[in-house]
């Protein structure tokens, strides 16, 4: 069973246009996991333009499921993490004024760098992932940093999803054996919603979570954060 954990990001987005506390984060995500999500994601940015910084303590402290951080490793952003432990952080290669997150990992290029960053959150005993773009020479790559996950990047798998769904999946579902075979876990996440996901995960082998943000708040926004979360998780029941 692939879990749904919730980034609430886009949620941090509306609070911040008015400057003040509506809506609470810290009630969203208790009712995200109310609702049935099984995490909470959050992926602060350096300019903190959707969760600050001083969110996160306050979702550490309060979030009962698992608590999953998102980013590039910064200094700034290794700090963040271990000063507030989460149960697994997400290592993302994004620009600092990344729209959003469109590339994984060059993990040859940058294995020595991620093998010492990934060592300080083992320490700390975070769970941590990597993500990545489908291939199998990342994916190894990755393995061989010491990563615990990859969660792999489905914004080309959902915009190729619309022309040709077969096509879209290929590539995903050839990596997702050969990590299961090379005993790495997987997560998945990016542009992933109710007309694709369920599709998606019947082609995975072991997914463990996908984490969804934008599609399901714009989701919410027409049904209901509760029918919302049913609905995804439905999706999930595959
Ligand atoms: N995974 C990563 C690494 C991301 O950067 C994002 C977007 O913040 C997501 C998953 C979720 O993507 P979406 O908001 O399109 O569901």
């Amino acid at each position: 069973m692939t879990r749904l954990s919730v980034n609430i990001n886009k949620v941090a987005l509306i609070r911040n246009a008015r400057g003040n506390d509506f809506p609470n984060l810290v009630q969203f995500a208790k009712d995200c996991e109310r609702f049935g999500a099984q995490g909470i994601t959050v992926h602060p940015r350096p300019d903190q333009r959707h969760i600050r910084y001083d969110d996160i303590p306050k979702l550490r402290e309060v979030v009962t499921t698992e608590f999953n951080i998102e980013g590039n490793p910064t200094r700034e952003f290794v700090k963040l993490v271990l000063d507030n432990p989460p149960d697994q952080v997400t290592l993302v290669p994004d620009a600092p004024n990344a729209l959003t997150s469109d590339a994984g990992w060059d993990t040859i290029t940058h294995a020595d760098f991620l093998r010492k960053v990934i060592q300080e959150f083992k320490k700390k005993n975070i769970r941590v992932s990597l993500f990545v773009d489908p291939s199998e020479e990342l994916i190894q790559g990755a393995k061989d940093v010491g990563a615990d996950r990859i969660e792999f990047y489905t914004g080309p798998y959902a915009f190729k999803f619309e022309d040709n769904k077969e096509m879209a999946v290929g590539e995903y579902a050839r990596c997702s054996k050969f990590a299961a075979q090379i005993g790495i876990g997987q997560n998945a996440g990016h542009d992933l919603n109710l007309r694709n996901l369920s599709f998606f995960t019947s082609r995975m082998t072991d997914l463990l979570e996908v984490s969804i943000g934008h599609a399901l708040v714009v989701d919410a926004l027409y049904q209901g954060l509760h029918n919302t979360i049913q609905a995804y998780l439905n999706s999930l029941d595959v």
